[in-house]
């Protein structure tokens, strides 16, 4: 079975769900990504407030609120429909001005150079044309712009971790549907690569990662999958943020040529 992406169809309306499985990506790993790129942003001298700010696979719109909280203006994509309602209702009833338009990466349809910044998290490793959607990144993204990622390395742990606890395991597993293709993850030095191709200069890398004790985490996904605690609940024990090792998942930075 390969990658099933039409979960965000199917499960797309309930993002903002704390007992919806893809809520798991908001209680911590939208604030532990959010807190690197902001410190990102803050040590690259970067201004934030009303630079344009392009959200590759936006999904239900965690990451888009927290760019437009700080005062950008933001433009969200996805291929899926039901995701991009979602996020668009969800940002009106917040009040928050965000467009949303139903879009791949590979496809972007905007204009070259029309963004100071370009943000995708956790969608590296669901598209099918990865150089593609690198290339057009790169294409919107204004000279001197900065891009921000996050995605899953290509390793024997995030097999453990991503492949086997979250989408294999009976007793674990947070979907009974293939999540993730441990072939289509991504190590560092592909994406280096890929992103010199394309004029994107890699600044850094780190690792993001849970950080509470391994078996508490271990347990904690037992608790979800029984129903006894909430994805949101999981995701907030994780405890996700910046972590020394990349080997699971790591998120960077790299800026085009000004
Ligand atoms: C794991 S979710 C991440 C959602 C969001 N970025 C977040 O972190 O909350 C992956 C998202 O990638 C989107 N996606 C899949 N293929 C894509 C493509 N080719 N281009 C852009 N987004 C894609 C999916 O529809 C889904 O919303």
């Amino acid at each position: 079975m390969g990658i099933d992406n039409q979960i965000y169809n199917r499960l797309g309306a309930n993002w903002w769900d704390e007992t919806s499985p893809l809520n798991v990506l908001h209680g911590s790993f939208t604030p532990g990504r959010f807190a690197y790129f902001l410190a990102v942003l803050a040590r690259t001298g970067r201004r934030t407030a009303g630079a344009r700010a392009l959200d590759v696979g936006c999904g239900g719109g965690f990451m888009a609120e927290e760019f437009a909280r700080l005062g950008c203006r933001v433009i969200g994509i996805d291929p899926s429909p039901v995701s991009i309602t979602t996020a668009r209702q969800h940002a009106e009833s917040s009040g928050l001005k965000i467009e949303y338009a139903v879009a791949a990466g590979e496809r972007l349809p905007l204009g070259s150079e029309s963004f100071e910044i370009a943000y995708c998290c956790d969608v590296l490793e669901h598209v099918s044309n990865l150089d593609l959607v690198i290339k057009e990144t790169a294409r919107v993204l204004k000279p001197g712009g900065i891009y921000l990622f996050d995605t899953i390395n290509r390793t024997t742990a995030s097999k453990l971790l991503a492949i086997k606890v979250v989408q294999d395991w009976r007793l674990t597993r947070l979907v009974d549907t293939q999540l993730h293709s441990w072939e289509m993850f991504i190590k560092p030095t592909e994406l280096e690569e890929t992103l010199r191709r394309h004029g994107l200069r890699l600044g850094e890398i780190t690792g993001l990662g849970p950080r509470s004790n391994k078996a508490a985490l271990l347990w904690n996904f037992i608790q979800a999958r029984r129903g006894r605690i909430t994805f949101g609940r999981l995701s907030h024990l994780m405890d996700v943020g910046e972590v020394k090792d990349t080997a699971v998942s790591y998120l960077g930075y790299a800026t085009k040529a000004a």
